[in-house]
């Protein structure tokens, strides 16, 4: 039988038992964690994406968005505190829904981990040349070396995306010499981001520059922008969505948390509401300002986010009259247009300081999935090598770094983002399905948060991550499948055979340093 090998529950919460972290977070420092995760490429970069596929309806488009995700949130984190281990969601889909969907999950962890990473270090790239290099350095990196080709939906002119291979590299490093990032950190950087924001929204919603005219028409590109396009304020919403990306985290800390029950679904619909509230106004201030109408093609339909055809009419603006929707660094753009060019520049250096923390997160998060993959006998077993020193999966972190690197060299962040996308929400369907079953098979099974109407928030969140999935441009949605294809050729080719679970062991990793529980048990038929 092909969907029989299905790790025994019980072995997995052993593991997680032994484990006593201690509970320290409160439900505050859960919101700045989840803020600190969700805020970065999204608002920074993707604001300018968005506007090209719904104009004002951006701000629908953030609503949308916001609220699958505050139920696909409410999902995670009853599971996230029922079975705290590394791996997430392919843990959980492994325990529920056996070895082969749980390599599907981990196959598209890696778009929404790994390709995320590379989109945020293409969004990081874009303020480093714009506010670093040209503002205060006087510095004009040629096109080649600042962007991807043209074919690709890049610049004209463009060949390689240099400062996001730099900043990706440069991450992996310092993952790989161990660094992770104390709450204190976070802390600082929320704040710095969150100040950014704020000064955004004071200085664009009152300004003189805003008029309720720029918001008319409201929908150029309609609410459905037609099957594929990835047009319209659902389309927008499927692209931004990104911008909520990284809440999962949060689910993640449930087991160092006091009062989970209570704190955890505040922390998580905290930071979420909290982000989609500044979003909104953010988009707000940003059109009312500057206008976000999109650029139309012939035939009365904006040209897609990140074609060939779209960069060529930017192409054609000079910079200081850039509209919205061409700029790689949206915010500090408008702000820069708007008579506050010192402020713009802060906001940018902004940026700068604060997504290489997003990318790290990102990039830490796929490195213990194929991790504990790897330790699973479904990854090569050389791979999950902890460095003596280090302490670290260097080898899954330099091949993932080398992956994310390369992906950020020649693909625009629009695409990136689309692609991450796809593979974050299948994630969380699959989640909100384990949830459902667990509620079924492990129906007594200690739960420190259940998730409330499961009956309506489960199935809202199935329906919510199709619908967003449906309204991805056709080439994104197209990938979910081809790297489907891919992992199960893979899996079929290499991985299944050597499953420890499928040789008769169960093996369950807390993480890098954790413990390891080695069960045996009868092995499954193959
Ligand atoms: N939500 C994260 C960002 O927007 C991934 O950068």
């Amino acid at each position: 039988m092909i969907l029989d090998r299905v790790k025994p529950l019980d072995a997995i919460l052993a593991t997680a038992q032994k484990k006593s972290l201690h509970r320290s977070l409160g439900w505050f420092q859960l919101t700045l964690f989840g803020i600190g995760c969700v805020i970065g490429t999204g608002i920074f970069v993707l604001t300018a994406a968005g506007a090209q596929k719904a104009g004002p309806g951006l701000m629908l488009a953030f609503a949308i968005a916001g609220a699958i995700c505050i139920v696909a949130a409410l999902c995670y984190a009853e599971i996230a505190a029922m079975i705290p281990v590394a791996g997430s969601a392919y843990t959980y889909t492994y325990a529920t829904m056996g070895e082969l969907l749980a390599w599907t999950v981990g196959w598209a962890l890696v778009l929404e981990y790994a390709v995320a990473a590379s989109a945020v270090s293409v969004g990081w790239s874009g303020y480093f040349t714009g506010t670093i290099l040209n503002e205060f350095l006087g510095i004009q990196l040629p096109a080649y070396l600042s962007g991807a080709p043209l074919a690709l939906g890049g610049v004209e002119g463009g060949f390689i995306n240099l400062p996001a291979v730099v900043i990706a590299l440069l991450v992996t490093w310092l993952l790989m010499i161990g660094t992770t990032e104390s709450a204190r950190v976070n802390a600082v950087l929320v704040a710095i981001k969150v100040t950014a924001l704020t000064a955004f929204i004071l200085l664009t919603l009152p300004s003189e520059y805003f008029s309720s005219e720029k918001f008319n028409p409201f929908l150029p590109a309609g609410v459905f922008g037609g099957f594929g396009s990835g047009l319209g304020a659902v389309g927008a919403a499927a692209t931004i969505f990104f911008a909520y990306v990284g809440f999962d985290a949060v689910s993640t800390a449930a087991e160092e948390t006091k009062n989970p029950q209570r704190n955890v679904p505040i922390g998580l619909i905290g930071s979420l509401l909290f982000c989609t509230v500044f979003y909104i106004l953010v988009a707000a201030g940003a059109i009312g300002t500057v206008g976000g109408q999109p650029i139309m093609g012939p035939n009365g339909v904006p040209f897609p986010a990140g074609s060939e055809e779209l960069a060529r009419q930017c192409a054609t603006y000079a910079a200081d009259a850039l509209p919205l929707v061409c700029s790689n660094e949206a915010l500090a753009h408008v702000l820069r247009q708007i008579g506050w060019s010192g402020v713009g520049n802060m906001l940018g250096i902004a940026a700068f300081v604060a997504l290489p923390s997003v990318i790290l997160i990102l990039l830490f998060g796929q490195t213990r999935v194929a991790f504990v993959m790897s330790r699973d006998g479904l990854l090569p077993q050389s791979w999950s090598q902890v460095h003596p020193k280090w302490k670290t999966p260097h080898v899954i972190t330099a091949i993932t770094g080398v992956a994310v690197a390369f992906a950020a060299a020649f693909l625009p962040v629009g695409r990136l983002a689309d692609i991450a996308n796809a593979g974050t929400l299948y994630a969380f369907m699959m989640v909100a399905i384990a949830v459902i079953i667990l509620r079924k098979t492990a129906a007594d099974a200690p739960r420190k948060f259940k998730t409330p109407a499961l009956w309506l928030i489960g199935p809202l969140t199935i329906a919510g991550t199709i619908f967003l999935f449906l309204n991805l441009p056709m080439d994104a949605m197209l990938v979910l499948p081809i790297w489907g294809v891919i992992g199960l050729v893979v899996y079929f080719a290499y991985s299944r055979r050597r499953s420890h679970l499928g040789q008769g062991i169960v093996e369950v990793v807390d993480d890098v340093a954790g413990e390891e529980t080695m069960v045996p048990i009868d092995p499954p038929s193959r």
